[in-house]
């Protein structure tokens, strides 16, 4: 057992019969999703709404039935990881490249979970590069606008040196920032900025947020 393990693992407690949840994306979310299976071969009837192509394949492997966002009406609870979470349970999301998907299944949800290990809590935001997800057209104004900001860009690439591509068909700039002061105004100010579609900060965003340790035992913020 792993801390990843212990929390994904965790978070099955969170599932009642008939919901229809959100399905994260990420190392964490695997275990998850793997104690989600083993429920469902065991009875437990859910609707998933995946959060990435990733997830999506993951979900077909285990037999976990989904719909898309669009046809639904609302989501139970999405259980989802997090790169960075501070004690105010805001966080850091899209090491994984997902942000986009996941901040609008998170906000189609009633409630929201995240599932860390003891790496991810921090009591200040900002040392994990921080993703910002924008359109390929121009993307290069964007990044010069985050230099000339100070937010020190790097523009995301894959293992053969392309650009990293989101499900959603933009790149990914990622901000080495080390310490966020006011995680709400730079929310705020990306959201403002053309080119940018979203970004991976998460602000008031979360309901709980289930710590897994490497001895299997698990802290609950809430
Ligand atoms: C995906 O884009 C991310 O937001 C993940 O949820 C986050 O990076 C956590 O991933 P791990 O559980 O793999 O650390």
């Amino acid at each position: 057992m792993n801390g990843k393990e212990a929390a994904g693992r965790k978070a099955i407690d969170e599932i009642s019969d008939g919901m229809t949840v959100g399905l994260g994306t990420g190392s964490t979310v695997y275990y998850f999703l793997q104690a989600l299976a083993e429920k469902m071969a065991d009875g437990l009837s859910v609707t998933g709404v995946a959060t990435s192509e990733k997830t999506v394949a993951l979900a077909k492997e285990w037999n976990i039935p989904m719909v898309s966002l669009n046809s639904v009406s609302r989501i139970d609870v999405t259980i989802d990881g997090a790169d960075e979470c501070d004690p105010s349970l805001d966080g850091i999301k899209g090491g994984g490249g997902a942000l986009l998907y996941e901040k609008l299944v998170a906000k189609a949800s009633e409630k929201r979970i995240w599932i860390v290990d003891d790496r991810k809590k921090v009591e200040q935001l900002g040392h994990f590069p921080l993703p910002v997800e924008v359109i390929p057209f121009g993307w290069k104004k964007v990044q010069a606008l985050m230099e000339n900001k100070q937010y020190h860009p790097a523009l995301r690439r894959n293992e053969t040196g392309e650009p990293f591509i989101t499900d959603a068909g933009h790149y990914i700039l990622d901000l080495h920032l080390e310490k966020i002061q006011n995680a709400a105004a730079l929310a705020d100010e990306l959201d403002h900025v053309t080119g940018i579609v979203e970004h991976g900060l998460f602000v008031d965003m979360t309901d709980k947020v289930l710590i897994g340790y490497p001895d299997g035992h698990i802290e609950t913020i809430a």
